[in-house]
Parts: C-alpha cells; structure tokens; sequence
C-alpha cells in the first residue's frame, strides 16, 4: 500500500467509516486519526505508530457540543477555556463517560480532549457521527510531522490515504492541560498555546511535575522529539570550539555565527517571531537529520509564551542519542 495525498474530505471520511486509519491536518502536527469509538481502529492506531498501547491518545471532535458527549463533568471554568481558545492548540484532560473505550484513554478515568483548528479536518469532523482518536502521525520516538510529506516519507506505506492540508501554522504540539480531582488545573505538556494565554482565562494552572502512576503525558520521557545525530543545547560558540567539525550542523534561533561555515548553519527565525520558530522547528530539525550530520548544536530561545514548548522540544532532543531512536525499552514511561 502507498498512501494517496489529497484534499478530499468525502473520500478521507469513506476510510474512516470503514474503519481504517489516515492522516489528518491540524494545526498543530499531523495526526494519525481512526473512529475514537471503535477499538478495532483504535488498536490500528497503536499498531501503525508501533507506540504501547499504556500511552492514551487525544480524541478530537468538531466542537464544545461534541466533546459535551464524551465527558462527564464540564465546568464553567472549562467552558470558558473552550470559548476562547476552540478551535485551538489547546488539550483538555477531562473526567470520561463509558462511551469511550478504555484503549483510548490507556484505563485512565480522563480523557484528553481536543478541538483543532484546520478548515479541512473541522468539516471532516462535522461530517463524522463519531469523534477521531489521533496522536501526531510519527513513528514511535520521533519528532511530529508538520506537513503531508513528513509523513508520507514515515507512515506512507501503511496507511491508504493522508488528507493534506499544507503545512501546519502553529508546528509544535497542542498544550494538554488537566482538570484536576482538586478542581485546579495543570500542566501535562507545553505547547501551542501559552501558559500565559491560558492562565489569563482561568487563573495559575500549577507547574508540570514528573508525575507518577501509569500515565503520563507526552513528552515526560527525555528521549522524544529527536533527530538522529547528537543534539545539544547551550552556548552555541561554546559548543562549537569543542564539537565543531565539517559534520556539525548548527541551529540558529536568529542569527549565523560569523566563525562558522554558512552553509552549515540554519536559522529558526532571523526576526525573533517566535510564531516562526515554532512553526519551522521540526520541519528544520528533519531537513538537518537528512543530511549526513553527526551532531547538531543549538541554544535555547527566549523562555517566555511559545518559546518555553520550543525550548522543552530542544531539550527533549538533546537528551535523545543517536542509534537509541527505536531502540526504547518499554517502560512505565510514556514516549510517543
Ligand atoms: O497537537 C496535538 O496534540 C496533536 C494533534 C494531532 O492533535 N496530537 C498529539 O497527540 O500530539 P500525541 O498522542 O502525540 O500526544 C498526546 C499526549 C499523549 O502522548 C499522552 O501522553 C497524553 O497526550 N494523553 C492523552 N490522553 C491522556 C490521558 N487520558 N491522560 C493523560 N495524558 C494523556
Ligand atoms: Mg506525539
């Protein structure tokens, strides 16, 4: 099977009517969605990203009156965040109702829920009787696919149809926020949308935690978002005199070093829009690991709004070694 790329909602929903599993356009990442109400897709999902299946996916749906079917309590609190950042980059860990299978929610009593922001997946949604369960359309361990080609280069043998929507606006995951048991919120996942947009809403939403127990959100286990050379984060002159060589590709956030070969060197974002860099990180980061590099060196972005999930992505990387990319032993971690 070869995956088709294309724009037709109609033909996108035939296979998820039948069961099967694509591609679809958010935008966040690229997601790999099936009908959330049938395991049998569910279980495909799991399969085609080769991810363990103690790892929960989001579950998207059209809008606030849609999710209302799939959770059991809705505060105001929470209605007030859907107002105003749905549809968005934004991730809602709520209490769930039996309706959705526990494979989805890896026997967690919350479901994470999401409304994206993409015209083509909002209509294709609007067109389902069910919602799509879907995390980002990359193997197991590696960083999200921000445009139809990622991931036809990835997953373009195992599904039959990926629904292209260009290239994602915002490029980095969606920000998952809990509805604590306290009634406070947390943070699971830096993301899309700031911590400062969200807290304007709601009030302080308290500090992501190593947290315990079985399930965890994306992104807690150091090796994720990694490319396949040596990543690492800090003093990019500083890295350089020491790891600098003729396979050592330099990351930017905005300007190119004078003492370093130009054509070694990439940018994020030479007007410091952090927007920009956001969208372009992992499409650079995959343009890099194409190339023949053994190491990557970078530094850290302004740590405030978008720049703190930028920042967490660069990390997160940096703790990835190269050769390891597939070779995680299952854990009580969750990686994705
Ligand atoms: O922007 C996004 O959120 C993209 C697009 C496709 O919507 N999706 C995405 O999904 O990033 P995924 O599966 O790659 O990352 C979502 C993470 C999971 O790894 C999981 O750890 C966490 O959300 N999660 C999902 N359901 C959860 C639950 N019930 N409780 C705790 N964490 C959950
Ligand atoms: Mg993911």
């Amino acid at each position: 099977m070869r995956a088709s790329i294309n724009t037709d909602i109609q033909e996108a929903a035939r296979y998820l009517r039948k069961g099967e599993v694509i591609a679809i356009p958010t935008e966040t990442v690229y997601g790999l969605a099936g009908n959330a109400l049938d395991t049998q897709a569910v279980s495909r999902i799991f399969e085609v990203k080769n991810r363990p299946t103690f790892n929960p996916l989001i579950v998207h749906s059209y809008g606030l009156e849609g999710i209302r079917k799939f959770v059991s309590q809705l505060p105001q609190q929470i209605e007030d965040l859907a107002d105003a950042f749905w549809p968005g980059p934004l991730t809602l860990l709520l209490p769930k109702r039996e309706i959705i299978p526990d494979l989805v929610t890896a026997q967690n009593d919350r479901v994470a829920v999401r409304v994206p922001q993409h015209p083509l997946t909002l209509e294709l949604l609007a067109s389902l009787d069910f919602p799509l369960a879907a995390p980002s359309a990359n193997p197991f361990g590696y960083i999200s696919p921000t445009t139809a080609e990622h991931v036809m280069q990835q997953l373009g043998v195992k599904i039959p149809y990926i629904l292209d929507g260009g290239p994602a606006q915002v490029g980095v995951e969606s920000t998952i926020i809990g509805w604590e048991k306290d009634h406070t919120f947390k943070v699971y996942r830096l993301g899309g949308l700031s911590l400062e947009q969200i807290e304007e809403v709601v009030g302080p939403v308290a500090p992501r935690s190593a947290p315990s127990g079985s399930v965890k959100a994306s992104g807690m286990l150091k090796s994720h978002y990694a490319p396949g050379a040596d990543l690492f984060l800090g003093h990019i002159e500083r890295l350089w005199e020491e790891k600098g060589g003729a396979r050592t590709a330099v990351l930017n956030y905005r300007h190119q070093r004078p003492h370093i070969p130009f054509d070694q060197q990439y940018v994020l974002t030479p007007s410091g829009n952090m927007k920009e860099a956001a969208q372009r990180l992992f499409a650079l980061m995959r343009e890099i690991d194409k190339q023949d590099y053994d190491t990557i060196l970078t530094e850290p972005v302004p740590n405030v709004g978008l720049g703190r999930a930028i920042n967490d992505r660069l990390e997160k990387a940096q703790a990835q070694f190269k050769g390891s990319l597939y070779k995680e032993e299952a854990s009580s971690e969750i990686v994705d």
